[in-house]
């Protein structure tokens, strides 16, 4: 079944149009990635589902249009949005902000066990626990802020270029996370990253941006195959 649909997506900064005609596909459970060079409109995409920008298209989440509501509505459906930046909470500590993600929640037993599997998903956090965010790496902060948003409980993550700004081995511990994370939660998940064998690392299929427009979609495979995209996105 299709969890969220986006066909012929449109979205403007006031007046300025900057994505037009975004279509991508996500399956329940699947995950998708979003490929683009720089101001290709990938965190565009990613705000127009989440409500933070004006969208126009059609944008559907399991099975109603979310298109146009606010982003305290579209997260209430189930849909969590790590933006890029990552968008901790730096005077609060590591704890309160994953309770931070909880907060639409009950049940405290559910979310203390929650807690706990994210400092097993992301180690490094726990020994943090009781540090302000701020006081972070940026490759924990991208863990918690990955953490923050899984607290939720969210049926679809955002994902906003997790790898930005990290060492290497750091960015290849953050997806590996992510994917560990997939595949025992389930959650879908719309990927976007500049690095391509990250991305392919964690989704089945990919969507190309160029200049605001879906330009291409393919499985992986596919997608690896193809000589543009070894060029564009893989080193060769
Ligand atoms: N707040 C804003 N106001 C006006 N224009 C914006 C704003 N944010 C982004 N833009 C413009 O919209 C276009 C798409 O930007 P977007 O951030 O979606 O690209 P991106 O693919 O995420 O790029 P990057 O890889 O650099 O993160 C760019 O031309 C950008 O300059
Ligand atoms: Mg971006």
């Amino acid at each position: 079944m299709t969890l969220l649909e986006l066909v012929d997506v449109t979205a403007s900064y006031g007046p300025i149009q900057v994505i037009d005609g975004v279509s991508l596909s996500v399956p329940e459970g699947g995950a998708v990635g979003i490929l683009g060079a720089n101001g290709a409109g990938k965190t565009t995409t990613l705000r127009a589902i989440s409500g933070t920008v004006r969208a126009g298209g059609t944008i559907r989440f399991a099975g109603r249009d979310i298109r146009g509501l606010r982003p305290d509505q579209v997260a209430a459906l189930g849909i969590a949005h790590v933006p890029e930046g990552r968008g901790t909470l730096g005077q609060l500590s590591v704890r309160e902000n994953l309770m931070v993600g909880a907060y639409l929640r009950k049940g405290r037993q559910a979310i203390a066990a929650d807690v706990d599997y994210c400092l097993d998903l992301f180690p490094q956090l726990r020994d943090r626990i009781g540090s302000r965010a701020a006081a972070l790496s940026g490759g924990e902060q991208q863990m918690l802020a990955v953490g923050r948003a899984f607290m939720a409980r969210p049926r679809l993550l955002l994902l906003d270029e997790a790898s930005l700004g990290l060492a290497p081995g750091t960015a290849k511990t953050v997806y590996e996370a992510i994917r560990r994370l997939r595949l025992e939660s389930g959650i879908a998940m719309v990927v976007v990253e500049q690095n391509a064998n990250l991305a392919f690392s964690l989704v089945d299929t990919a969507t190309v941006l160029e200049t605001g427009r879906t330009a291409l979609t393919g499985t992986t495979a596919e997608l690896k195959g193809m000589d543009e995209i070894r060029r564009a996105y893989l080193g060769g």
